[in-house]
C-alpha cells in the first residue's frame, strides 16, 4: 500500500477502509507531510479559508460522573466548583456577540442543578437578547429533555463518544454506558441539531486499531461537527501517573477525517493548543477550520480544569479575541463571519427538504 495512492483514493472518493486508515496512523516523515498537505487542500477547496469562532461558556463545574480523565469528575474533592447564574449567563452571551461570536458554547460538567426549564430559560433568554446560534454541551440527557432544549432555541449538540472501545469505555467511565451515550447522539441528529461528536486521543490502552474504529464510528454516525483532542493527565485523577495522547497522532486524525468528511466543522482544540504552543495552528493547517475560546470571566476560568496548563487561562477574553484573530491571519486565513453552520449539515438539510 502506498500513501500517495490511499490519499488519491481519499481525495477521490471520501472513503477509506479500516486497513487503510491505519496506514495513515501510522504514517511518518514524507509520507505523514503528504496526509497533512491532502487534509489543507480538501479543507481549502469544501470549506474555505474562513475560521469560524465559537464563544465557550464553562457555566457549571460540578460533575455527577466520574470519568476517569477529567477534572470535574465528582470525586475530585479538590476540584473547586461553582455555578453561573441564567442572568449571568446571558451577560456573557451578550459580550460575546459584543467581541464578534456569532455562536455560543454552553459547555458544563453533568450537572442536574440545570433542569430542563432551567435550559431552555437560558436558551430562549440568549436568542430573545441576540442572534447568535446555540450550541449545548452538557452530557447525557432524556430524549424529552433534548426535545424540549431544541425547541426553545438549541442550534447545536456536542458530545464526544470518548472511545468506540466498549472495554475502555466501561472502564473509564463508571456507572455509564456506551450504548446510551450512541442513542443519545442518534436522538440529538434526529432531533434536527447539528451534531457535534468525537474522541479522546492516548486513553491508556487505547490502540491505533481503536482509533480507526473511532474514526470510523465518526464516519457512520454522520457527524456535522467533529471533537477530537489529545488526552492529558489530571494529577487529582486515576490516570494522573499516565502519559498525555500523542500531538502528532492527533494531527493525523484530524487530516484523516478531514479527508473522510470534507464539508463538516472540525476544530482545532484547546487541548492541542496546551499540548504544543503551536498545536491550535497545527491543527488549523492540516483540515481544522474552527477555533473555541473561552469568554468567560477568569474567576471562572481557572475553575473549570479539566486537565492542567489550560492555555488562554489567565487571559482575558477580549485578549484571547485579538490573540485568536493574529494567529488566524499569519496562517493566511481569515474570521468567518456569521453563525458558521457546518456545511455537511447545510447540504444533507436542503437534500432532505
Ligand atoms: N460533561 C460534558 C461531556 O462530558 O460531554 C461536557 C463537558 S466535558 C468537560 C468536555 C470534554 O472534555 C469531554 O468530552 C472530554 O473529551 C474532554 N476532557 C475531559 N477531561 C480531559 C482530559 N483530561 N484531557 C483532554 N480532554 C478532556
Ligand atoms: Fe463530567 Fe464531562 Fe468531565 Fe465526564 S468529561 S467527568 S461527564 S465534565
Ligand atoms: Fe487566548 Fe491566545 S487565544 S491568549
Amino acid at each position: 500500500m502506498k500513501v500517495k495512492e490511499i490519499l488519491d483514493k481519499a481525495y477521490s472518493e471520501h472513503h477509506l477502509t479500516k486497513d487503510e486508515i491505519k496506514f495513515l496512523l501510522n504514517s511518518e516523515g514524507e509520507e505523514k507531510e503528504l496526509l497533512f498537505a491532502y487534509a489543507d487542500r480538501v479543507r481549502k477547496e469544501y470549506v474555505g479559508d474562513d475560521v469560524y469562532l465559537r464563544g465557550l461558556i464553562e457555566f457549571s463545574s460540578y460533575c455527577k460522573n466520574d470519568c476517569f480523565y477529567c477534572g470535574l469528575r465528582r470525586s475530585n474533592r479538590e476540584a473547586q466548583r461553582y455555578r453561573m447564574q441564567e442572568d449571568e449567563i446571558v451577560e456573557v452571551a451578550k459580550r460575546a456577540y459584543d467581541m464578534g461570536y456569532r455562536t455560543v458554547v454552553l459547555q458544563s460538567g453533568e450537572d442536574p442543578y440545570y433542569t430542563k426549564d432551567k435550559v431552555c430559560s437560558i436558551i430562549k433568554k440568549i436568542k430573545k437578547e441576540v442572534d447568535v446560534a446555540i450550541t449545548l454541551s452538557i452530557g447525557e440527557r432524556s430524549y424529552e429533555e433534548y426535545k424540549a432544549f431544541r425547541e426553545a432555541g438549541a442550534d447545536r449538540y456536542l458530545m464526544r463518544f470518548e472511545t468506540s472501545n466498549r472495554e475502555l469505555y466501561q472502564k473509564y467511565h463508571p456507572g455509564m454506558s456506551f450504548e446510551n451515550r450512541i442513542e443519545c447522539l442518534r436522538w440529538i441528529k434526529s432531533l434536527g441539531y447539528e451534531l457535534g461528536t468525537g474522541f479522546l486521543i492516548g486513553l491508556p490502552g487505547q490502540t491505533i486499531d481503536d482509533l480507526a474504529n473511532d474514526i470510523l464510528l465518526v464516519y457512520e454516525l454522520d457527524s456535522d461537527m467533529i471533537g477530537i483532542g489529545p488526552f492529558i493527565p489530571h494529577p487529582h485523577t486515576p490516570l494522573k501517573d499516565t502519559e498525555a495522547g500523542s500531538v502528532d497522532l492527533t494531527l493525523k486524525c484530524i487530516s484523516i477525517l478531514r479527508l473522510l468528511m470534507p464539508d463538516s466543522n472540525i476544530p482545532a482544540t484547546t487541548a492541542l493548543g496546551t499540548l504544543d504552543p503551536l498545536g491550535r495552528q497545527k491543527g488549523l493547517k492540516c483540515g481544522a477550520n474552527i477555533v473555541m475560546p473561552n469568554v468567560n470571566d477568569l474567576k471562572y476560568k481557572l475553575k473549570y480544569e479539566l486537565y492542567p496548563g489550560k492555555i488562554c487561562i489567565n487571559e482575558d477574553a477580549t485578549k484571547c479575541r485579538g490573540c485568536i484573530e493574529s494567529i488566524i491571519i499569519s496562517l493566511g486565513r481569515k474570521v468567518g463571519q456569521g453563525f458558521g453552520q457546518s456545511r455537511h449539515y447545510e447540504l444533507k438539510k436542503a437534500v432532505y427538504n
